[in-house]
């Protein structure tokens, strides 16, 4: 049985069971800012469990069934192993109260053991906790059901669902395993938890369930994995035998959950789901021919006839063009590299924007931990609530952190050329988004002032400045003019951040700065003041981004 029919024949069965057929949602949800992409097929079905919409009006059934197109980021390490996927599809049915724990548990149980003819090996329900208690309502469920299936009691870790995002409607699980494999998740959502941590029963009882159709191919195709199931074989066959097969896999999963994300309207950017979509992007380019790249597209569209070849090509063509300067550079780095400790690794990362994941796919052991260490090691720069996003999230934000560093030397720069020396820095913070550079000035800046730094700062990263960094005395730092804190704090020997131009010599700024710092200035990007405004007596703020 292929996926195309496994997928109709899920559907047809629960509308035979009174359910709705609904489309997949967007991969990005909308109205709900808790996530970045859909990670569930409840997601679209939220308000409908909290009482918010009414599905009798919105779908004339109180019951529905979608296959969800759905994006999960976390295990965006594990890419390349048998099982797991950035991109999936989940096959679920949804009631919101339509029906409860015994039809839910009797349409699992038929699906599998009639419909697909699989065995279960056995099944898990929540044993409960001081938070909830267990469910030994849908443990009486199975055992009449099928007397000799084994049913397992675990814990919330395992079998409590939800809420999405930090508050929401979530609930205790049951939970089928076939061949040792997570299955299927049915959730009974029973509570809606709030922020504050405290769990209060829903009026409305709501099925939620989700079964991965990648994972579910691999049982009943009787295959190893999921890249042999029929969605990815031919491709993965189809690819030049030189590339190591776990490559081959990390290809087809990040060029089908790229192609959906682009069709799905994201763009490459430096954050939130774009930046997402850069890293898998910039994964791939960093390592496969742009050719290779393309037949991975013509295969997903040809899976998926709702994508769009033309569209998914010019995204990538531009990002391609963008990415290969700096990269090129980073690359031939470190490819003379025989080996790599996490300083170097950073130093590739924050100066070339070489993914963390092309530098560990040269280098399989390489240790992440070490170097998200090192980045902690020299950032003084604050985290943004958003790098809890998704694992790793503070390396994969640095790339931007550090090009926002680098661009927060040349606007000091600028602003003394266009104010005067006597401009100091007073404070500075920058985050994910944004850099923000405090200094003394008694009167608010021109429109045409800000023109001007903004030109001077945007010329210099057009001129691709070199930045070098030098350890010396206090006394060299000070013959040098070098500008900063000249703080007791610092010992005999001060770091000096130059950025200068490599042709003429010409310094533009040397600054005290512990870094990092990106390499050339060319890598920044456009340079763009959105805010000036007082925060003291004599002390102005700019807040400035990049684009
Ligand atoms: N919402 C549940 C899950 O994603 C079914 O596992």
């Amino acid at each position: 049985m292929k996926a195309s029919e496994i997928r109709e024949k899920f559907l047809k069965f629960f509308e035979s069971k009174q359910h709705q057929r609904i489309k997949s949602a967007s991969l990005i949800p909308h109205n709900d800012p808790t996530v970045l992409f859909t990670t569930a097929g409840m997601q679209q079905f939220k308000p409908y469990y909290t009482g918010q919409a009414d599905p009798m009006k919105d779908f004339g059934s109180m019951n529905t069934v979608s296959v969800q197109k759905c994006v999960r980021t976390s295990d965006i390490d594990e890419v390349g192993d048998e099982t797991h996927l950035t991109f999936f599809e989940m096959l679920g049915n949804f009631s919101f109260g339509g029906y409860w724990k015994q039809e839910a548990i009797a349409y699992a149980h038929e699906f599998i053991t009639k419909e697909l003819e699989l065995k279960i090996d056995y099944v898990s329900v929540f044993k409960g906790d001081d938070e909830t208690p267990g469910d030994s309502e849908s443990r009486n469920i199975w055992s009449k059901i099928d007397p000799s299936l084994t049913i397992k009691d675990h814990d919330r870790k395992d079998n409590f669902w939800g809420p999405t995002g930090d508050e929401g409607p979530c609930g205790p699980t049951t939970e089928i395993y076939i061949n040792g494999v997570e299955i299927w998740n049915i959730v009974f959502n029973e509570y809606f938890k709030t922020k504050d941590g405290k769990y209060t029963p829903l009026e409305t009882k709501g099925i939620d369930t989700g079964m991965g159709l990648e994972r579910l191919l691999v049982q009943v195709q009787k295959k190893n994995n999921v890249y042999e199931t029929d969605i990815f074989e031919d491709f993965i066959k189809s690819l030049p035998n030189d590339i190591l097969l776990n490559k081959k896999r990390i290809l087809a999963d990040h060029v089908r959950a790229m192609s959906f994300m682009i069709c799905d309207g994201v763009r490459p950017s430096n954050k939130g789901a774009g930046y997402i979509l850069r890293r898998l992007m910039r994964r791939i380019l960093a390592q496969f021919s742009f050719e290779v790249v393309q037949q991975g597209i013509e295969w997903c569209v040809s899976k998926y006839p709702d994508l769009k070849l033309e569209e998914i090509k010019k995204v990538v063509d531009d990002e391609w063009k963008q990415f290969t300067v700096a990269l090129n550079s980073g690359l031939k780095e470190l490819n003379k590299l025989e080996k790599i400790d996490s300083e170097t690794a950073f130093r590739l990362y924050s100066s070339y924007g070489l993914p963390v994941d092309v530098i560990k796919d040269k280098f399989p052991d390489f240790d992440s931990k070490a170097f998200n260490k090192e980045f902690e090691k020299h950032q003084d720069l604050s985290r943004t609530a958003s790098a809890g996003q998704f694992k790793g999230g503070l390396a994969s934000h640095s790339e931007k952190v550090v090009r926002l560093h680098t661009t927060t030397h040349l606007m000091n720069a600028a602003l003394r050329k266009v104010l005067g020396d006597q401009v100091m820095q007073k404070g500075s913070n920058i985050t994910e988004e944004r850099t923000r550079f405090d200094f003394n000035s008694d009167a608010k800046l021109t429109d045409e002032q800000k023109k001007e730094v903004e030109s001077l700062v945007n010329n210099w990263i057009l001129a691709d400045l070199s930045v070098k960094k030098e350890i010396m005395s206090i006394e060299e730092a000070r013959k040098l003019n070098a500008v900063g804190a000249f703080g007791e704090k610092y010992s005999d020997t001060v770091s000096i951040y130059t950025i200068f131009d490599p042709k003429t010599d010409k310094v533009v700024s040397r600054e005290f700065c512990g870094g990092p710092h990106v390499e050339h200035t060319g890598v920044i990007g456009k340079f763009k003041i959105q805010k000036e405004e007082a925060v003291s007596a004599g002390v102005r703020r700019i807040k400035a981004i990049i684009e």
